[in-house]
């Protein structure tokens, strides 16, 4: 804004149209706001990230070839155009500093920039892993002491997207602190936090910035002061039925702190990594794009099954989380293992979905009134892609054993 107005011969009147057409531009979220904090925060990740992460399954292995096939995938299976944008490398990929304290990949990543040239040339962005601590999860170089130097490397690279991840910063907090969990060592923690923040607003390029402290400390209160677009909310996911549905119900009652620019993060996807069925990955995706949750698919995307490529692209499903109001649904009616979730969304409607979490099928009827419509609603169901019709008010549906039914219901 400020080089716009410094900009010399132009009328008065030339300058203040400029002026009301960069203010429109603004309010479409489409110039940097002066407030660079606010802007990062608020223009990135408008609707929940989507694309790849290496942990889930290649976790240590992961190298440059791999996310390479990562984004060759996203773009023939479809998913780039389905929205998964984003190729995050997780933990591995560090080497070692160099004299003057700059990081370097480790051998599995030859050239950073390269590789970074490579997945933006596929009309991807990537993303790269660190830790606020001396040592990452994996024990490799952390960002410790080294933070506006990294931030800086990683713009040089050309990365879009940093997951922070606290790992031995936890050390850090109790050596200084005596416990860890004490209200001193959650200053350390925030302060750690806003200081890469900082370190990449000063770097100039927009990265994404992804908190990972497990939810520590109500990180949901207090994410988007220290700058993060996403925060995990959770310890980690794996690829077993029950971890995923008590990380995912979990998440009850924190819709309000989520919003375009700032997400809880149930963390990343299992979808098509062997461990559960076809209807549990189903359930994991609805829960996911209720929760409007960054969808972060984890598999190896160069075998993929066609079930799970389907999992993860059904448009229908995915234009439930990215939807631009960008409001998380929450729990609306549960019965013992019987849940009935809902997610308001920009055109009036709601998407309400109906989840078995039993052993066995279970029936759910949802009364249209419990979810703030009338007796005559229309109803489409997002996975079958049909419409499906309530007898006075109510629909109610066998759902199999940890299944779901995706509903979009609207007047
Ligand atoms: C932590 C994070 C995971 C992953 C690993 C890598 O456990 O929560 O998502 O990044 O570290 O070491």
């Amino acid at each position: 804004m400020a080089a716009y107005l410094a900009w010399g011969g132009e009328s008065t009147q030339d300058m203040f149209r400029k002026i009301l057409a960069a203010s429109w531009l603004f309010s479409l979220g489409l110039l940097a706001a002066p407030a660079a904090g606010i802007a990062q925060t608020s223009q990135l990740a408008a609707t929940p990230p989507m694309g790849w992460n290496s942990w889930n399954h290649f976790a240590g292995k992961v190298s440059d070839s791999d996310v390479r096939g990562a984004a060759d995938a996203l773009v023939s299976s479809g998913m780039r155009d389905a929205g998964y944008i984003y190729v995050n490398i997780d933990d591995t990929w560090q080497g070692e500093r160099d004299a003057k304290g700059v990081i370097h990949a480790n051998s599995k990543f030859p050239n950073m920039k390269a590789l970074a040239d490579y997945v933006h040339s596929k009309g991807l962005k990537i993303g790269i892993y660190s830790s606020p601590g001396p040592k990452t999860c994996a024990k490799y170089e952390g960002s410790y002491g080294h933070e506006e130097q990294d931030a800086k490397t990683y713009a040089e690279w050309g990365m879009d997207y940093l997951k922070y991840d606290l790992c031995s910063f936890r050390d850090v907090m109790k050596q200084q602190t005596g416990d860890e969990h004490s209200e001193k060592a959650f200053e350390m923690q925030k302060a750690a936090y806003e200081k890469m923040h900082k370190a990449l607003l000063a770097t100039g390029r927009p990265i994404v910035y992804s908190l990972c402290q497990y939810g520590w400390n109500d990180v949901w209160k207090w994410g988007p002061e220290v700058g993060g677009n996403l925060w995990r909310t959770t310890g980690d996911i794996n690829d077993h039925y029950n971890r995923m549905e008590q990380i995912g119900f979990s998440q009850a009652g924190l819709a309000k702190y989520a919003g375009p620019g700032h997400w809880n993060d149930p963390d990343m996807l299992e979808v098509g990594n062997g461990g559960m069925t076809d209807d549990e990955y189903r359930q994991h995706m609805t829960l996911w794009v209720i929760l409007a949750a960054p969808l972060l698919a984890g598999n190896d995307l160069s075998k993929m099954s066609p079930q799970t490529l389907a999992i993860l692209t059904n448009k229908d499903v995915i234009a439930v989380d990215q939807d631009t109001l960008g409001k998380q649904g929450d729990r609306v009616w549960a019965e013992g293992p019987t849940e009935i979730w809902a997610k308001p969304l920009s055109d009036g409607a709601k998407a309400v979905a109906l989840f078995n979490r039993a052993p066995d099928p279970k029936s759910i009827t949802l009364k249209l009134s419990d979810v703030g419509f009338g007796a005559n609603a229309k109803m489409r169901d997002l996975w079958t892609g049909k419409d499906v019709t309530a007898t006075n008010g109510a629909y109610t549906v066998l759902i199999p054993k940890h299944g779901t039914v995706l509903l979009k219901v609207s007047q």
